[in-house]
Order: C-alpha cells, then structure tokens, then sequence
C-alpha cells in the first residue's frame, strides 16, 4: 500500500484539527462522529493516490463490445513498463527479489504453460498435488529436516501471511483452548496480529532487547497456561536480525507448547549464507523445540509472486491447517489452506524457480547480497549521524539521533529510492535483494544517502519532506483509532474508478 501519499496530507493534519476530540471515546458521540466522518471526508479528498498517467482509459462498466486482444496486449504492456523502472533499478527496498530479465521470462513461460490448473482438481490436474509436494520437500531439506528424525511435512500457500496465520490456526486448533494466547516479540511480523484477529488468539507482544532480538527471559516470563505458540523470526521485518531461536525454542518445549520460526525472510538465505561461512544461529527443525516455520518462496525463493511454504514437525499439526466437510451437498470437500481454488500456475513457477537456482544459484545469489550487504553496513557506518540498529545481515536498519530518520528517507525518495519507514523507534530499512547487487547500485545507494543526510541536516528537527511527517506523526500521535480508520478509507479509495470518459 502507498501511505506515501497519505502522509503529509491526513495525519499532519489530524493533532491541530481532530486530536482533543478523539480522546476519551468522544468519537462515539453522535456529533463528534459526524463530525469526525466530514474531516476525514475532506482529508481524503486531498489525498493522492498513485494511478497509471491518464491516458490509460478507465473502464466502470464492461466495454459493449469486446476490445481487441492486440490493444489490450498494448495497454497492459504500457502500464508494466511505467512501473518497471521503479523496481528494476534496484532503488527499492525488497519488493522484488530476483527480477532479472532471463528469470522473469523463464517463469512467465512456465506459468503461461499451467495458468488454467488448479490444484483443487487433483485429477485433472495431477501436476499442482506433484509440484506442491516436491516445493514442500525441497524446502524442508532445506531448513532442517535432514537433520531430526520427525516427518517434517507442510503445504504452499498463498505468501508468507497465510503461511503464518495457518500455522496459527493449527495451533488454536490443536490445542483447543476457548482464549488461545500466542506470545511473540515486538518485532514478529504483523500477519501474527492478523491471525490473532482471525483466530480470536489473546495476543502478548514483548518487548526485545537492547540488540533488537526477541529476549528469551521476557518471553518465558509472558507464557501463561493458555499460551498454545510462542514464535519468533529469522530474521524480523523491521531490524533484520535473528533471534535466539535455539533459548526460544527449548523454552516452549520444556512447557510442552509449540514454537513457529518465522523464516519468511530467511528461510531461502540463512541455509545458503551457514554453508558460505557466515556465523549464523540455529532457527530451523535441527533444533527438536521448532515445530512449525513459514519461508517464502515468493522473496529470496526467487519464484513469482503469491507463495510460501509453510512446515511442520510431525503430520497431526498439518492435520489441523485442513479443512474438510463431510456434508456439504456439493460433495465432499477437502482444502489444505485457507483458498479453494488455487492458481497451479503458482506452483509451477515456484518449483521451476527451485530447481532453476538450485543449491548452487542460491549459494551464489546469498554470496552475492551479502556482499553488498556488508559495502552498505560499511559505508551506513561511516556516516556519523547515522547509527545501524542491532547486528544485521542484509536487512539493514539504521536511526540517527542528530537528524530526523524520517526527513533522510524522504530526502532519499526525492533521489528514487524507496525505503521502508519504523516506528519504535523511528527507523528506516533496506531489504538488500539481487537487484542490489547491480553493478553500482551500492556505490550510488551510499552517496545518496549521505547527500540526504546533509540535506536532512539542514532542515531542523521536523520533518518536512514527502513522507516525512506522516512517520513523524504515525509515530507519536496518540489517537490510534483515528489512524485506523484513516488507513480503512484510504483503503477504499484504492477501490475507487476515476470518472473519466472511458471512451477516450
Ligand atoms: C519476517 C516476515 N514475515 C512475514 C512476512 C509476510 O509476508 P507476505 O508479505 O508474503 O505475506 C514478511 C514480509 O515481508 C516478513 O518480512
């Protein structure tokens, strides 16, 4: 999602026109409420969204007659190539992982090959169950299952969300308690939040230490005995550090409860960057406490977008990720994850993208980021205003006490690059991935940001740029509720059609 556009233009606002009628519930008054609906009203109607440029006509209703398959294939290659630069460059952070031309085309070949299969149909349809179950596998190998005697089994889904939120479910399901509670560290990526809500789980988020790495003691000491998961990452979204998966790990197993290891970043580079040399801690099923993990095939798996592995230890946890109905009139049904119909064009791609790589393209892409990795930690490092959090490897945060992080990131984004904007503390990341790797791309990264750097220096402590003050302001403002329901109409809007004349 684009808060970009958001920022300056509804949260600035919201502490001098709306924060003192927030507070206290006052926005469940009926006035206030009306009141509250006409701001935010007026607020969004300034807001930019991003759209394709307007020559692109917009269509509200279907054409009364078909438009040529030539024209579309036009249109639809012209709103790619506007948007291709922005990632292609390696001026984003993450977002895509792999993206060099060859592969691309490889997997759009593959996936042209099995776009009408869908895995729902095993008969028809023999290759999605195959596929899937050689990506489960391959993956599984991967990440420990070499290495324990137990079945370590799994199934793809649709991304590293529904890769957590159905390792949640198998857990709540599990265990049938009536308030679940699942314990994580503050930076466990939010689809935990997001399964938690699903899944009616009591959630407790602990505090992570001094190195940004979840801390065992604390998290021991948030284990009550409805706590049915504890998790943690390897590495988190917003620091890119690991954590101490192994004290986390034997943690939950000596109380008998279940531990996920959220490898959605790391699954596909931790194994790769161990074999290299790197020092890296133990987070997968060699250690006997890991009973679940979520690696994403669709990041540093290198596969097209819209998968990720999720794994067990032992088939009775898969058991309770299913779903099945006995005595629905349309049959008997059975889905292993939260889709019915699945796109087994997917699976596919991904499989394609594993063994296209294999162990020695993935060996050679880690060693290739990695190395930038460490040119950027360098170079961020001397930058003196600038301090990189924790100890990462190539997801690499960085905050500043002397200039205002935010400012530097929206300096940054005047220069083309995307990064990703932290709260708590205010932070900004780049996720290192093969498009950095480009001749340059480093080099380039690193003068920019010192220029934004003094830049930022120049311009006092509130931020003014861009995106600045909506981090600025999402950081601190008290009325969460009022951000929230900012972000649900903003959402609405990206569903809104212009009113054009669809004709032009
Ligand atoms: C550590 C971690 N877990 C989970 C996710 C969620 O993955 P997805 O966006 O594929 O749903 C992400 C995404 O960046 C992540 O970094």
């Amino acid at each position: 999602m684009n808060l970009t556009s958001i920022a300056e233009r509804l949260l600035a606002r919201l502490p001098n026109r709306l924060a003192e009628r927030l507070f206290g519930g006052a926005s469940k008054i009926p006035t206030v409420r009306r009141i509250l609906e006409s701001e935010y009203e007026e607020m969004l109607a300034s807001a930019p969204i991003a759209r394709p440029s307007a020559e692109h006509a917009v269509f509200a209703e279907l054409p009364q007659q078909p438009i040529a398959r030539e024209a579309l294939l036009a249109e639809i290659a012209a709103l790619a190539e506007a948007e291709q630069a922005d990632w292609q460059d390696g001026h984003a952070s993450g977002a895509v992982y792999h993206g060099d031309a060859d592969h691309v085309a490889f997997l759009n070949e593959v996936y042209a090959l099995h776009s009408q299969s869908n895995p729902l149909h095993t008969d028809l349809w023999p290759s999605g169950a195959k596929f899937e179950a050689e990506i489960v596998s391959m993956s599984a190998a991967m990440l420990g299952a070499k290495d324990t005697p137990d079945d370590i089994v799994g199934t793809v889904t649709s991304g590293g969300t529904e890769s957590i939120i159905m390792a949640m479910k198998a857990y709540r399901d599990r265990a049938g308690v009536r308030r679940p509670e699942m314990v994580i560290p503050d930076s466990a990526h939010v689809a935990f939040d997001k399964a938690a809500h699903y899944f009616g789980y009591d959630q407790v988020r602990v505090p992570v230490g001094a190195d940004y790495r979840a801390d065992p003691t604390a998290m021991a000491h948030a284990v009550t005995r409805n706590t049915v998961v504890v998790a943690a990452s390897a590495p988190g979204f917003p620091h890119g550090v690991v954590d101490p998966i192994e004290e986390l790990s034997d943690m939950a197993r000596e109380r008998g409860i279940g531990f996920h290891t959220d490898a959605c970043l790391g699954g596909f580079v931790l194994p790769w960057a161990r074999r290299l040399g790197y020092e890296t801690p133990a987070f997968d099923f060699s250690l006997p406490g890991v009973t679940s993990m979520s690696a994403d095939t669709h990041k540093y798996g290198y596969a097209a977008k819209g998968t990720s592995v999720v794994l067990y230890r032992g088939i009775d946890l898969r058991h309770h990720q299913y779903f099945v109905a006995t005595e629905w009139p349309g049959g008997l049904y059975y889905s292993p994850t939260m889709a019915g119909s699945r796109p087994g064009a997917l699976l596919a791609t991904a499989w394609a993208a594993m063994l296209s790589m294999g162990e020695t393209g993935y060996l050679a892409a880690t060693e290739a980021i990695l190395n930038v990795a460490e040119e950027i930690r360098e170079g961020i490092g001397k930058i003196p205003e600038l301090q990189i959090l924790g100890d990462p490897l190539w997801v690499i945060a960085f905050a500043s006490e002397v200039v205002n992080v935010y400012e530097v990131m929206a300096q940054m984004a005047a220069r083309d690059w995307s990064l990703n904007g932290l709260h708590r503390p205010p932070a900004v990341h780049i996720a290192l991935t093969l498009r950095h790797t480009r001749p340059g791309v480093a080099q380039a990264f690193l003068s920019d940001l010192g220029d934004s750097v003094d830049e930022a220096k120049t311009m006092g402590a509130e931020p003014q740029t861009g995106a600045a003050p909506m981090y600025g302001m999402a950081a601190t403002f008290p009325a969460r509720r009022a951000v929230g329901d900012l972000l649900r109409r903003y959402i609405d809007r990206l569903y809104t059609i212009e009113d054009r004349d669809s004709s032009s």
